[in-house]
């Protein structure tokens, strides 16, 4: 059973358990370098390869990136049938990488909006590696958190028809199971490269009390130094879940 923030307070550990990346920067880093936006992601892509690694060695559970939002599709075209190329090819090319890391693939979003063959490719690829147990790692493509409440909510009222007519029954414990990342714990530390400082629509219902660690490294130059930063700023937080630092020092119980 996957725990609430809001309904128990979260068991914690030095190294969290869930950590969830918005990449930004890639287009800047390519910029800067006056290169065409495309290669800064797929110099974004030896990046994600390198953290799913690193997350591994330190023994991080569940790792979730960013990798294309609801809103992305606004960007010019080209960028984005780029980008589900990119998407292809890594999936191709990453699979028996990913299983012999022990690595499972899930993806969340809405799938539909893809065409076929990205479609089965990422089915082959969770079939691939569904038994691998050591992280698991999910892309969120054509996410929404918007999106991911509103699919629930309406998942959860087919299942369950009666609670259109008693809404003060629907609970947090009703609605969770149906959200795309339910078999998760709620991130522990979210990251965000390239300076903004924003959630951008990315796992609003399980960000509630996800520590927020915001960089002004762009993510193409995002390694394992960088990852060691940002666990040392989470090692320091105080989880308190609500409860005052007291009570978390035992002076006040
Ligand atoms: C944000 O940078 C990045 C994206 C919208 C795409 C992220 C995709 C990858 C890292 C490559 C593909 C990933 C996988 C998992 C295969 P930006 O373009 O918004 O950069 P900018 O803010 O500098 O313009």
């Amino acid at each position: 059973m996957v725990h609430s923030s809001t309904m128990t307070v979260l068991e914690t550990s030095p190294v969290p358990r869930h950590v969830a990346i918005i990449m930004d920067g890639n287009g800047r880093w390519a910029t800067q370098r006056r290169l065409p936006r495309t290669a800064g992601h797929m110099r974004g892509v030896q990046a994600v390869r390198r953290i799913v690694e690193a997350c591994g060695r330190r023994g991080v559970r569940y790792l979730t990136l960013f990798a294309f939002s609801t809103e992305n599709w606004r960007r010019p075209a080209s960028e984005v049938s780029l980008l589900m190329r990119l998407f292809v090819r890594t999936l191709e090319k990453e699979a028996d990488r990913l299983r012999e890391q022990d690595v499972r693939l899930r993806v969340v979003g809405e799938l539909s909006a893809f065409d076929d063959r990205l479609r089965n490719l990422i089915t082959q690829v969770e079939e691939h590696t569904a038994k691998c147990q050591a992280l698991t790692l999910t892309i969120a493509a054509n996410y929404g958190g918007r999106w991911d409440i509103l699919q629930a909510m309406q998942a959860m009222l087919k299942a369950h028809p009666d609670l259109a007519t008693q809404p003060q029954a629907i609970s947090e414990t009703l609605l969770s199971p149906w959200l795309a990342m339910s078999y998760a714990p709620e991130p522990d530390l979210f990251i965000r490269t390239g300076g903004e400082q924003r959630v951008s629509n990315f796992l609003i219902w399980q960000l509630a009390y996800t520590e927020l660690y915001f960089t002004d490294c762009w993510w193409p130059d995002f390694n394992e130094a960088s990852l060691d930063q940002a666990f040392h700023w989470y090692s320091q937080r105080e989880r308190r879940f609500g409860r005052t630092s007291a009570q978390l020092s035992g002076a006040d119980a």
